[in-house]
């Protein structure tokens, strides 16, 4: 088995390659002078079974999987398993106002046309861990909370887990039991792509170690909204884990308003990235 990192993902797909036992497949790639993606395999797939690894946070990352997928294909590659650890587009999986794209169908119907299977880890219209079918489209999604809560589980003396809105309650849940801890949700109402509400709720979390656990962060609107909540209503603390850290206004904002904050290596955030999901698509691509 031969394993391809897209840019996004150089040291995300080396360690899963680790993982996996598979070899590191080797390719070029570049930009032509007016910003189009450039790609030349230099590794032999002829005959062989390959993984690619490549985030598409950004149209180019999008554009450079498509290219990559299509390129091993071209090349005689038996098998192609895309990883697209962070899936971009995914929150316009409805029409929200009458018009709009239905951008997560389109991207995933272009996606699949390429590879044998796709994965992907807490993709944002998902719930759950499993196999699903999105308008036709097969894809295997990973559940990375558990990971993010076993880093916080012995760094928190006393800890409550919050999820941010219902749509991630059940992620939480099934955290919260990692950890052995209560949990609660805050109900949040998206007032625009920059705006949140997060409606003001009786928690207990008065002297405890609250611990906020989201599959992204990108505005980081949300984020610094439920800390706020939780610090007046007497929480000890603010830990804050992510999947997915998008951090479109950068990291700062979000750093300032928590004691502690956390993202998986879905988007390579350096230091930030402290828990790897490489473990987690290793196993599932071997099962
Ligand atoms: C929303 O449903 C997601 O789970 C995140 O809470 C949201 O996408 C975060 O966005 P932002 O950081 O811009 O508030």
């Amino acid at each position: 088995m031969i394993l391809f990192s897209g840019s996004s993902c150089v040291s995300l797909g080396r360690k899963v390659a680790a993982g996996l036992g598979a070899r590191l497949g080797e390719a070029k790639i570049d930009r032509f002078p007016d910003g189009e993606i450039y790609l030349r395999a230099l590794t032999p797939v002829k005959g062989e079974e390959c993984v690619l690894v490549q985030s598409t946070l950004g149209n180019g990352n999008l554009v450079e999987l498509i290219l990559f997928m299509d390129l091993l294909r071209d090349r005689g590659a038996s098998k192609i398993h895309a990883v697209v650890p962070y899936l971009g587009y995914a929150r316009q999986d409805k029409s929200f106002n009458e018009g709009e794209a239905l951008s997560a169908k389109t991207v995933l119907k272009v996606l699949h046309e390429f590879p044998d299977t796709l994965t992907t880890v807490n993709c944002h219209f998902l719930d759950k861990e499993g196999s699903f079918q999105f308008h036709g489209i097969e894809l295997t999604n990973i559940d990375a909370f558990p990971l993010l809560a076993a880093y916080f589980k012995d760094r928190l003396k006393n800890p409550v887990l919050i999820a941010p809105d219902k749509g991630s309650l059940h992620y939480a849940k099934h955290a919260a039991e990692a950890i052995g801890c209560e949990f609660d949700f805050l109900q949040k109402k998206r007032l625009t792509s920059e705006k949140v509400l997060i409606e003001t709720k009786k928690l207990s979390v008065a002297g405890k170690d609250a611990l906020i656990l989201d599959d992204m962060i990108s505005t980081g609107g949300t984020i610094i909204e439920a800390a706020r909540l939780l610090k007046s209503q007497g929480a000890a603390s603010v830990s804050v884990g992510c999947v997915h850290g998008v951090f479109s206004h950068g990291v700062e904002g979000v750093k300032s308003a928590v004691d502690s904050l956390v993202c998986t290596d879905t988007i390579d955030r350096g230091g930030i990235s402290a828990v790897s999901v490489a473990g987690l698509i290793a196993k599932s691509l071997q099962r």
